[in-house]
């Protein structure tokens, strides 16, 4: 089993320094807590800031091998670093852009970005000094976006996760933050990525699409010869250490806890999360005094204990948050308190396991409401603390990750103020039938999604890419079976080199016209033709008029619109039974798909018509074929036509004619002793597949494909005729 290295910006320990002495704690956050929860039966090692900004040589040695026995290994963050990489960057771009407070968003601050490119890249070195060929990394959230990418170019094996922590926004908010293209080109860097919900998942393959141009196919994006599996994987928890703390814990102490919270037969709504304005703690406030004014019959008899974790209290909004939470707190307090009951119990502070159980246990209600959170495990443990008892409410907010799992919550929404009241008065009055009911099934599903379950998926999926990478691995032409190729054209005497033109001998542009040969083609070309022994063919799906302008003057042979036309002896020739009449009735549906898709447009040519959507999004080109076949078919059923899909074009012609047939008739017409064939899209494999055992076929591109070799590009296919070309047979 190969070790596993946690890299995120925060260990589970922060270290504090009081009067020269340093202090350890357990760090706040979900990430921290759900991982330090993980199952430790694998060697692991741990890489992150133990917080603060330690400078001093000897307290950094002190606390390397004081961190060293526990598997974790500090990555030392200086104040400048704190300020623009992780208050700035990572805290005042990222986290509130994700989380759509994209008022809060800095997108000006150009040295927030070059502080995140070089923390990202300290992180690197500290890895570096670790890294064993066989580890498994998994980096974790938002603040190291960037590593992925950093880790595959120093070593192209290792095998990466990346598992983002908070949402991933619609492409539509994602596309404005001036960083998109590198933030996406740091993640795609790992083999395996992982949300928490379907939506995070779909708006990042979304952005990737749009903004960099990667399709995937179910969640698989191909990435130049690499393959990068986006997937979703809910973040559990440590079920039984929520559910039975007392066997963690010391008992007396905890029985304490739970009755002096519950001595005064109060009902407990819990509130608890860090202080951040993505958690909606003022709106809840206001649902809560909201709820205090309508029932007056309440007074005295519940109270709202409000636990507020500091967090980030450098950044400005942080603070502004603070005043605010405050400030409502005392006018809620003050406005309704008696001598014997405060309605509001506020902290501003964290607490440790054993007192956050004991609370969990004795809350009656637990009103989660974030306005945007990844996923929200308070949620989860409040769930799992009420095992034995089956007693307990649970409204969430519909915007909590957790909400797609925790269904039997009340679900509210967190900026409906009255909805949130109404879901209090519900859960007040809510029967022992029902809690006991709602909490069972939710309970059943933390219970086999536990964090355990989460890392075990996520890293045996990650595992399955790798066997996945050699299985679907291209039979690239690599310098052997090149060597032979070579060899083999060499010796031969009688050769059929049959040559596709877009994607293969020239790059695509967005207009079919503006793919004129180069000079470098037209050399390679001629170079081919000249040898006596060779048979040059040009296989295109071009019209004939534009290959004969193109082409016409070089002297070769030519099959156009897929092998309507054939062009020997400078004479074009139509292929048998073929007509043209049907494309009257064609043109106009085509014409409709153009009015009605802005960006795509029809290429007519002499026996087919092509509908081109290179231009356009995927999925609108996809759903427009799907539509155009339904219609077809009703239109064609007399008509012997056919739709040949290619690169981003679809293109109706008459049936039985394909470049295979074309193909054939080339391959029959003498006793060749070397046939190399080469082509890019979905209507050259009928080329590949025509072919007898001995020839050589050549795939241009990634997809899987009849061909006996792939090869990467135009570039490459350049290089290879070039060396055709320069043999010279005795
Ligand atoms: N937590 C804690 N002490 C506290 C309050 C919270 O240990 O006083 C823990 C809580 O158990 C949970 C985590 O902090 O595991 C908060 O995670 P969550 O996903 O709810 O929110 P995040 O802080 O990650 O946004
Ligand atoms: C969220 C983030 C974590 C982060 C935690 C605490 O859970 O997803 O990455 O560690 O908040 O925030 P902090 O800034 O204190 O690390």
């Amino acid at each position: 089993m190969s070790r596993l290295v946690i890299i995120s910006n925060r260990l589970p320990v922060t270290i504090n320094k009081k009067d020269g002495e340093l202090f350890y704690y357990p760090s706040a956050g979900g990430l921290a807590t759900g991982l330090s929860s993980m199952d430790k039966s694998i060697e692991q090692l741990w890489i992150g800031w133990p917080g603060g900004n330690i400078e001093d040589k000897k307290e950094k040695k002190e606390i390397k091998d004081q961190l060293a026995n526990d598997g974790l290994v500090p990555v030392f963050l200086s104040e400048k670093d704190i300020e623009l990489y992780y208050e700035g960057f990572s805290n005042k771009v990222v986290w509130p852009h994700f989380h759509y407070f994209t008022q809060f968003t800095n997108y000006n601050n150009h040295s927030y970005w070059s502080a995140y490119e070089r923390v990202n890249n300290k992180f690197m070195e500290v890895l570096k000094e670790h890294l064993r060929d066989d580890d498994v990394v998994w980096v974790h959230d938002y603040q190291l976006m960037l590593l992925p990418a950093l880790i595959r170019t120093f070593n192209p094996n290792t095998e990466i996760g990346f598992f983002l922590h908070i949402p991933f926004p619609s492409y539509e908010i994602f596309r404005t933050l001036p960083w998109r293209e590198e933030l996406l080109e740091g993640l795609l860097g790992a083999d395996q990525i992982g949300f928490h919900t379907y939506d995070y998942m779909r708006h990042f393959l979304s952005a990737a699409y749009r903004i960099a141009g990667f399709e995937h196919n179910f969640g698989k994006i191909n990435v130049g010869q690499r393959i990068v599996n986006v997937d979703v994987f809910p973040m559990g928890i440590d079920y039984e250490k929520y559910a039975f703390p007392e066997r963690y814990l010391d008992g007396e102490h905890f029985e304490n806890t739970i009755s002096r919270l519950t001595s005064k037969g109060r009902k407990l709504i819990l509130s608890i999360d860090r202080l951040d304005y993505t958690k909606g703690i003022p709106q809840r406030i206001k649902a809560f005094e909201k709820f205090i004014k309508k029932n007056p019959q309440y007074h005295g008899k519940v109270t709202l204990l409000l636990i507020v974790v500091p967090s980030r209290s450098k950044v400005d909004q942080y603070q502004e948050l603070k005043n605010e939470v405050d400030t409502l707190v005392g006018k809620v307090d003050g406005q309704f308190r008696t001598f014997g009951w405060s309605p509001i119990q506020y902290f501003y502070r964290s607490f440790p396991f054993q007192e956050l159980t004991a609370i969990y246990k004795a809350a009656d209600i637990a009103l989660i409401t974030p306005l945007r959170d990844g996923m929200n495990l308070v949620a989860k443990e409040f769930v799992a603390s009420k095992e034995v008892s089956k007693k307990g409410v649970l409204i969430l907010s519909e915007m909590a990750g957790a909400s797609n799992e925790l269904t039997d919550a009340l679900i509210v929404n967190p900026r409906d103020i009255t909805d949130m009241e109404e879901a209090l008065e519900k859960a007040m009055e809510m029967s022992l039938e029902e809690q006991a009911e709602r909490l069972t099934k939710m309970q059943h599903r933390l219970k086999k999604y536990t964090v355990k379950h989460w890392a075990e998926t996520f890293l045996t999926e990650l595992s399955q890419m790798s066997v996945l990478k050699s299985s679907n691995e291209i039979n690239e032409l690599n310098e052997d079976s090149k060597f032979q190729l070579l060899s083999d054209y060499k010796n031969a005497k009688n050769r059929l080199i049959l040559l596709d033109y877009d994607g293969t001998l020239v790059s695509f542009k967005p207009e079919p016209h503006l793919a004129k040969p180069d000079a470098e083609v037209l050399a390679l070309l001629e170079g081919l033709r000249d040898s006596e022994a060779n048979k040059l063919v040009i296989i295109s799906g071009r019209d004939k008029d534009t290959l004969g302008d193109w082409l016409g003057h070089l002297d070769l042979e030519m099959s156009a619109e897929h092998g309507v036309w054939r062009f020997q002896k400078s004479n074009w020739e139509l292929a048998h039974g073929i007509t043209n009449s049907w494309k009257k009735d064609i043109r106009p549906v085509l014409e409709a798909m153009v009015e009605r898709t802005p960006g795509s447009f029809i290429e007519e040519k002499d026996y087919s018509i092509a509908w081109h959507y290179r231009k356009i999004d995927k999925a609108l080109g996809e759903k427009r074929i799907r539509e155009f076949r339904d219609v077809l078919l009703y239109l064609t059923a007399n008509l012997d036509l056919q739709v040949l899909e290619g690169n981003k074009v679809v293109e109706v012609k008459n049936s039985g004619v394909n470049k295979g047939n074309a193909t054939l008739k080339w391959v029959n017409s003498s006793d060749w002793d070397f046939i190399l064939a080469i082509g890019d899209d979905n209507t050259d494999e009928d080329i590949f597949k025509a072919l007898p055992d001995f020839g050589y076929s050549i795939k241009v591109g990634r997809d899987k494909t009849a061909a006996k070799y792939s090869l990467f590009g135009v570039k490459k296919v350049r290089a290879l005729l070039k060396e055709l070309v320069e043999i010279k047979v005795t």
